[in-house]
């Protein structure tokens, strides 16, 4: 096994969602449904069996939301290329940034601040949610809460690809996760997206 796959590997069996900084493994960019299908299955689910995302999984969903597709540009369109989105990840364990240039999740907050989000029937039980979190320093709120929209999407047809479920979410607690996530007067919320395995 070569040492990065040994890393991910000792990642994921000791629960990757505990550690530091992670280094994703790298994404596939390859393979799932052709898209005529995945836009077929794409759908909002709601009920989700409490269960990790492997290590590849999280690294493909993160790069389908926001990765880097080549030279400073990524798989979503963005008002004047500004890039003004940052996308957060929650688990039970913290909240991460999502690092794409450097393919990592880089902690920001330790603990669970799950309550935050509402909807704990859904939050609780979804491997994972994306904050999807516009910088206005970069961008306006309406390009920001455009923007976020094309990743939103994106991780809807990679879920309806993968078998997962996704569900886009405005009903959050602003001020609590605002709080919670540390984040600035420059920084707002657009929309949370949980995403997990569907319960059959
Ligand atoms: C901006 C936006 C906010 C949403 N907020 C919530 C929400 O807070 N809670 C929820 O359960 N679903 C939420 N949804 C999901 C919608 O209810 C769902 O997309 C809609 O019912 C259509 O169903 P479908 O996605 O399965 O086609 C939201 C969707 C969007 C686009």
């Amino acid at each position: 096994m070569k040492r990065g796959s040994l890393a991910i590997a000792l990642l994921c069996l000791a629960g990757y969602v505990s550690a530091q900084d992670i280094q994703l493994a790298p994404p596939s960019k390859t393979g799932g449904k052709p898209l005529m299908e995945a836009l077929n299955g794409r759908q909002s689910h709601r009920s989700f069996e409490k269960k990790d995302l492997p290590a590849q999984t999280l690294s493909d969903l993160l790069w389908a939301a926001y990765g880097f597709n080549r030279e400073g540009k990524r798989t979503t369109p963005s008002s004047q290329n500004r890039q003004e989105v940052d996308v957060y990840v929650m688990f039970s364990s913290g909240i991460y940034l999502y690092d794409a240039k450097a393919n990592k999740l880089i902690l920001k907050e330790k603990g669970d601040f799950r309550t935050a989000l509402g909807q704990p029937d859904i939050s609780n039980n979804a491997s994972l949610s994306l904050i999807y979190v516009i910088n206005l320093d970069k961008n306006s709120r309406d390009a920001g809460l455009m923007d976020a929209g094309f990743s939103i999407q994106n991780v809807y047809l990679y879920c309806a690809s993968a078998g997962l479920g996704a569900v886009a979410r405005g009903s959050f607690t602003r001020p609590d996760l605002h709080d919670a996530m540390k984040l600035t007067d420059k920084q707002e919320v657009a929309l949370v997206q949980a995403v997990g395995y569907i319960k059959q």
